[in-house]
């Protein structure tokens, strides 16, 4: 199998398509439900240009909008710019603009008086309604009706992870530039090859390499046990792996789950981690990091979560940096060039034929490039030899 062209990654004209065809009928992750704790809260979610808005009702549930008022489309709501979090007025939105109102039900309830509109329909003009979904305490939002169910598609590979409502955000979510488009950001979460390799700093290892189990569907598991120690290693990564250790009434190992097309979720004994990358301009992504924990406040289990937040930051950095050369190169390859995908690469070979899938006829056909590629082909001496 072969990777996607590098013109996949450059071309400025695929993002339209893309977000058609993949981000639109996907679900996103927005927050955890404790981060709209009580009516009135809402939170700003924009991917690939659009935004959203999910706001707690008067009766509990949630509801979603595209953040844009139906008078002349400004953004209704700002977020806070690290969590998101705003706040309407008693379930209120009120445009900034010109001050049309908007109920939890995303009716347009008020106009400022003054302004007259022939034949007007204020029912024409209600918010446009968004998918909501939760899956145990985690909140979703689709901004097109999505190909599957999100618990259907979450219970499949996660089935016996138990309910996530109790836990707590215990960093401040945060957004780190990456120098690479969306895809390339994706592949790097699911290749398995660099952790040995990638230099000038081996990132330090919490866990073994995350190997995914094949599947059919748009999620994708692994589990991971704790690593052993390694050239990477850092003060954090060693005092975290101990801890696990010495902490003997906690299985010592993480359980993964990458959710179609761009989220990574780590379960691991000291906490939730959720990695989302958010398309940018040509050649820019997003990674949108957050944490949630459970209510343990003792020593060692707030210190597990220090250092894993330290070596998490640290891998970041890493990985940022090393995309920023991926996208760089493939500047330099040919528009059409691809590069072979190893057989053990699971997550990578399914990520790769669910982008062939969803972007028919944007991605050229590999048994064309097969052709091209057979015509070189020769055997190569593996380095551990
Ligand atoms: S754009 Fe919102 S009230 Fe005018």
């Amino acid at each position: 199998m072969r990777g996607l062209p590098a013109s996949c990654y450059l071309d400025a004209t695929r993002a339209p398509l893309e977000y058609s065809a993949i981000f639109a009928p996907s679900w996103q992750f927005v927050c955890h439900v404790s981060d709209l704790p009580a009516s009135g809260t809402a939170v700003r979610f924009d991917c690939s240009a659009r935004s959203a808005v999910v706001l707690r009702t008067k009766a509990g549930g949630l509801q979603g909008f595209r953040n844009a008022c139906r008078h002349r489309g400004a953004r209704l709501v700002d977020g806070d710019v690290h969590t998101g979090l705003a706040f309407c007025i008693d379930g209120r939105l009120r445009c900034p603009y010109h001050g049309w109102t908007y109920d939890e039900s995303g009716a347009l309830v008020g106009i400022p008086a003054g302004q007259h509109f022939d034949e007007f329909d204020a029912d024409a003009h209600s918010l446009h309604p968004l998918h909501v979904a939760q899956w145990r305490g985690l909140v979703f939002v689709a901004f097109q009706a999505p190909r599957l169910a999100l618990e259907q598609m979450l219970d499949a590979v996660a089935g016996a992870w138990p309910d996530l409502t109790s836990l707590r955000r215990v960093i401040e979510p945060r957004a780190t530039p990456c120098a690479a488009d969306w895809k390339l950001a994706c592949e790097h979460m699911l290749d398995t090859a660099h952790f040995d390799i990638a230099r000038p700093v081996l990132k330090p290892r919490l866990f073994a390499p995350v190997m995914f189990e094949w599947g059919e569907g748009d999620a994708l598991r692994a589990t991971a046990e704790v690593a052993t120690a390694g050239p990477g290693d850092t003060w954090s990564s060693r005092v975290y792996r101990q801890l696990l250790r010495d902490r003997q009434s906690i299985p010592a190992r993480a359980e993964h789950v990458f959710l179609w097309p761009n989220l990574l979720l780590q379960l691991a004994p000291d906490g939730l981690s959720i990695l989302q990358v958010l398309p940018g301009a040509t050649g820019q992504s997003t990674f949108r990091e957050l944490r949630y924990a459970g209510l343990d406040s003792s020593r060692e289990m707030r210190l597990l979560r220090y250092t894993h937040q330290r070596v998490r930051r640290q891998a970041l950095a890493a990985d940022t940096r090393m995309l920023a050369r991926v996208q760089q190169g493939m500047v330099a390859l040919g528009a059409d060039e691809t590069g072979p995908i190893a057989s053990g690469e699971v997550g990578l070979r399914w990520f790769v034929e669910r982008c062939r899938a969803r972007l028919p006829g944007a991605v050229p056909a590999p048994s064309t490039l097969a052709t091209r590629s057979r015509s070189r082909r020769r055997t190569v001496p593996s380095a551990a030899t």
